[in-house]
């Protein structure tokens, strides 16, 4: 146990760091680590001051997928994501439809969510209600300190009310919160507005005339926003006239569009299915929400939430035919924002949003879902024709031949034998080793 751990300096930390956990090599090690500080000073205290402990940068690829014709508006997307393929995939969906009238988006809504969780071990829950409705305004104008700019903005609270639920605790209440935060993400507004509700609730009840001595007491659990936002959602979808769509792959479009809709179809029905289905997606929405400085964990939970929200965890996108008409729809809850967080903090959040060309944060939803869309379409355009390996392989190619050190002309080499050939982790080694060899009994000249 170490105490005290947050006080030391990046350099103290480090040294302790690799003293007992790199014994074989601590200089070598420590070196590595502080090989990837940013040169720029002031941009290192920036990162350092994100977060705790902290000892180095942990680097992402920050990829651009452009193309992206999106409500009529053209977009260049930032992607920041480990995965090899999912750029190229990304790029090669928005091309793909770029031609084919782009991506629509609707914001269904755009209702943020938090609760205040309490007990009240009142007998008659009216009782609890008509106290609440007493009080309601009062606690509304209690607030207004926080919610006056918010509201100048055309934000603010759009519902306040009560739930009783007595089927999960005993005496167990919910003071329910819905706003709109307009640009902002919203969680401190959220929870600041809750915080204050929880302690208007206590205090208000304790000098209630209309309760008894007992009923005065209101005990307070945890006051926190949800996560969970099924009205915070975005609808995409992208269509086009079967014949449309051409051969792809060299397969027929009226066989692909069959495949591809019962794909689909078993994602809806199949939890196996369906989980991959929708890694797939969040492949494209973590690479713009994480590019944009938005939260992806936040994301993600909502998302897996309102996948299974009737009971059944679901593929999030549809696709079907009708009249001949290709159509494949996601629909999806995106609570992001465009400002404030690490929106502004982050340089190259803050990029990204000026190469969106500063959008709104309704139109990052549409943009979001429109990549998640493309991502799951050019997924399941694989998986139905040529399968996933072939364009994932060469895509995985660069990291094989960077885990054998591979040299810029193997790599050249590599690249040009491997159009052919199927790349897999042992290919790629017997194929260095052979040039190797190769190149090791070549007579040295000179
Ligand atoms: C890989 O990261 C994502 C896929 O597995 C998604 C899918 O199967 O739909 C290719």
């Amino acid at each position: 146990m170490i105490a005290g751990f947050s006080r030391f300096s990046k350099p103290e930390k480090l040294a302790w760091l690799v003293k007992h956990f790199f014994t074989d090599n601590p200089m070598e090690v420590a070196r590595e680590f502080a090989s990837f500080w940013h040169t720029n000073v002031e941009a290192q205290r920036l990162f350092d001051g994100m977060s705790e402990n902290t000892i180095t940068n942990f680097y992402m690829p920050y990829g651009i997928a452009p193309n992206f014709l999106i409500n009529g508006k053209i977009y260049c997307v930032p992607m920041v994501i480990e995965e090899s393929s999912v750029v190229a995939a990304a790029s090669s969906g928005s091309k793909f439809w770029y031609t084919r009238n782009g991506f629509h988006y609707d914001i269904v809504g755009t209702t943020k969510v938090g609760q205040v969780h309490f007990i009240w071990n009142g007998t008659d829950p009216v009782k609890l209600y008509s106290f609440f409705n007493a009080v309601k305004a009062d606690m509304l104008q209690n607030v207004k300190y926080l919610t006056e700019n918010m509201e100048q903005r055309g934000g603010g609270i759009t519902n306040l009310y009560l739930k009783y639920l007595p089927e999960i605790e005993a005496g167990y209440y919910q003071l329910q919160l819905e706003v709109t935060t307009c640009d902002a993400m919203g969680a401190n507004f959220i929870n600041s507005l809750l915080e204050d509700f929880a302690r208007l609730l206590v205090e208000k009840a304790d000098t209630y005339d209309d309760f008894t001595p007992e009923e005065r007491d209101i005990q307070v659990i945890m006051a926190i926003l949800s996560n969970y936002t099924p009205q915070c959602l975005v609808r995409c979808r992208v269509q086009c006239p079967i014949q449309d769509l051409g051969k792809v792959e060299g397969m027929p479009a009226e066989i692909f569009a069959d495949k591809f809709v019962r794909a689909v179809h078993i994602a809806r029905n199949d939890v196996y299915r369906a989980t991959t289905h929708n890694k797939g997606i969040y492949n494209g929405i973590d690479a713009v929400v994480i590019a944009t400085g938005n939260d992806f964990r936040a994301i993600e939970a909502c998302g897996h939430a309102y996948a299974a929200r009737d009971g059944q965890y679901r593929s999030l996108s549809k696709a079907w035919v009708e009249n001949d008409v290709f159509y494949f729809e996601l629909e999806v809850p995106l609570a992001v924002g465009t400002v404030g967080g690490l929106t502004k903090i982050h340089p190259l959040a803050n990029r990204s949003l000026q190469l969106l060309e500063q959008p709104s944060a309704t139109e990052l939803m549409g943009i979001i879902a429109a990549v998640g869309l493309a991502q799951n379409f050019a997924a399941v355009r694989s998986l139905v024709t040529t399968g996933i390996q072939k364009g994932h392989m060469k895509m995985h190619l660069h990291n094989i031949l960077a885990h054998f050190a591979a040299s810029p002309p193997e790599v050249e080499k590599a690249l040009v034998h491997f159009e052919e050939q199927t790349v897999s982790f042992a290919s790629v080694r017997n194929f260095l080793e052979q040039l190797r060899n190769t190149n090791s009994q070549q007579p040295i000249l000179g």
